[in-house]
């Protein structure tokens, strides 16, 4: 019976008073053939066993390597040692599973996280990584409970689909055709989907956002959490194939509504990661100091993990238009110096260097960017009066970029088709989309937020494929 076990974060909170414990783990270091470092993953925190000369023989002290997990029972006593306060004396050792030292490939050492990216299925192993996913954990946790608290509805919208949702293309197909046989085509030469598995066309979801609209507009607030997928091209350390996002989705809602709600969320993940891991926060602040080390004064934070989590919680967003943001970067100094690599014009879609001036050279606090111009924004999004711009909405948040994209949604039936026709999107088959226009539309309006980006903020890691366990990136999808 395994159950009897305490978990090591428990054991190192309990008063000891050498009453008997079970503790299971693996090793991080034994020194001295006498003291193991022992983790279960509950914290990075190891609890210290200590073996008294004579209680193992030789071939199990020889089984006692990095890595191996063990069955302790001991009893738990004041350490005599600094850096922890209890220890468990063991009185029994179990090897549960051996681990060759020789082979094993997370040596007791520090690795780069470009070599952990090699070896994902073993990282979790990691401190930094343990202080990480445990991060994670309580922001999906928070994310449901910031939601139920408000009395939203959690949908899970279809994985596979037959629509694009964005309208930007960047989809994977889904199909059961044989690749490696001739494909059934119409007279045209296109393929035909008919023998598909489906009958039709499908692909795996870039977003939950419409069918969110339809739950929407019966809850009146719902939101999604779940996998989204994107066939975008792009390398670079914030985009992933496959992410996760968390889509709220509300009726009777309009764009500062929307604002209003996307910055108290933001605000409650973070409040709720000090609250409750300070400790691996603590240990990713100083994680973050380490690697800095190596940067010239210039490139370093300004400001700690800490300090900055918490300026963030106390200090309201900066909002501002699409209009003004291209003008602050116009007349920055940034752009007189030519120090842009892409085009600021009214009309550009802006790029990772004109969201990274606003947000850490200009304000230097998150920025929410409203009333983008429509033609850079996707079809669904409410066309404003002045016919060139749309009830846009992105948060843009230092060291990250884009983190938060929605918008007003157009709830008026001929301007909204009118706009698809425009954009090609095909009218006749998003019939179910549109009928919640012809049925009782209502302003409404939502966001989505990229939880990848959200624990890359918060952990204070730089690179996307550093916060999801096993990432799916172009050309990549080990594990
Ligand atoms: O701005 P996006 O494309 O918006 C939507 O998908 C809307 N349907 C959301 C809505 O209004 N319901 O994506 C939303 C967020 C981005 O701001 C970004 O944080 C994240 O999703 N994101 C990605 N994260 C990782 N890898 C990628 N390739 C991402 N693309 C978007
Ligand atoms: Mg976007």
């Amino acid at each position: 019976m395994f159950n009897k076990r305490v978990k090591i974060k428990e054991l190192l909170a309990t008063e000891a008073t050498g009453q008997e414990v079970i503790v299971m783990g693996w090793v991080r270091t034994f020194r001295n053939n006498q003291f193991i470092a022992l983790n279960d993953g509950s914290t990075n925190n190891n609890i210290q066993i200590v073996v008294e000369l004579g209680l193992l023989d030789e071939a199990t002290l020889k089984r006692i390597t990095t890595s191996a997990s063990l069955k302790i029972v001991g009893q738990l006593i004041a350490s005599q040692g600094k850096g922890q306060k209890v220890e468990v004396k063991a009185t029994a050792v179990e090897v549960l599973g051996d681990s060759d030292a020789e082979k094993y490939p997370l040596q007791p050492k520090k690795h780069s996280l470009e070599f952990l990216r090699e070896i994902a299925h073993l990282r979790f192993r990691t401190n930094t990584f343990g202080a990480v996913f445990r991060l994670r954990h309580s922001l999906a946790y928070a994310v449901h409970k910031f939601y139920h608290e408000k009395g939203f509805v959690y949908m899970h919208t279809p994985i596979i689909t037959a629509s694009d949702a964005e309208g930007a293309g960047e989809m994977f197909r889904v199909t059961t055709l044989d690749l490696a046989k001739q494909l059934p085509t119409n007279d045209d030469g296109s393929i035909n989907y008919k023998e598909d598995f489906f009958g039709r066309s499908t692909n795996l979801t870039v977003s939950g956002q419409l069918e969110g609209e339809l739950a929407a507009t019966a809850f009146s607030e719902i939101y999604t959490f779940g996998p989204t997928f994107r066939a975008e091209n792009s390398n670079t350390a914030r985009h992933l194939a496959e992410f996760w996002m968390i889509e709220p989705e509300m009726a009777f809602y309009d764009l500062e509504d929307n604002m209003n709600l996307a910055e108290e969320f933001i605000k409650y993940l973070i409040r709720f990661a000090m609250e409750n891991n300070r400790e691996d926060l603590e240990f990713l602040a100083q994680r973050l100091v380490e690697e800095e080390k190596q940067l010239p004064q210039d490139k370093r934070s300004e400001l700690g993990l800490i300090e900055k989590l918490e300026f963030v919680l106390n200090n309201n967003f900066e909002r501002i238009t699409y209009t003004e943001a291209i003008d602050i970067l116009l007349n920055s100094p940034a752009y007189k110096k030519k120090k842009f690599q892409y085009e600021v014009k009214w009309g550009v879609d802006m790029q990772s260097e004109h969201e990274r001036y606003l947000v850490e050279k200009h304000f230097k606090k998150p920025v929410i960017v409203t009333n983008y111009p429509k033609d850079i924004k996707s079809f669904y999004m409410r066309q404003n009066d002045d016919g060139k711009t749309v009830a846009a909405m992105d948060i843009l948040a230092p060291g990250i970029g884009e983190i938060v994209g929605g918008s007003q949604r157009e709830e008026r039936l001929d301007l909204l088709t009118k706009r698809m026709e425009e954009l090609n999107i095909p009218v006749e088959e998003m019939w179910w989309f549109l009928d919640t226009r012809r049925y009782g539309t209502v302003p409404h309006a939502g966001f989505g937020l990229g939880f990848e980006r959200m624990v890359l903020f918060v952990t204070g890691m730089t690179n996307i494929r550093d916060v999801i366990a096993f990432p799916r990136t172009p050309k990549s999808a080990e594990f």
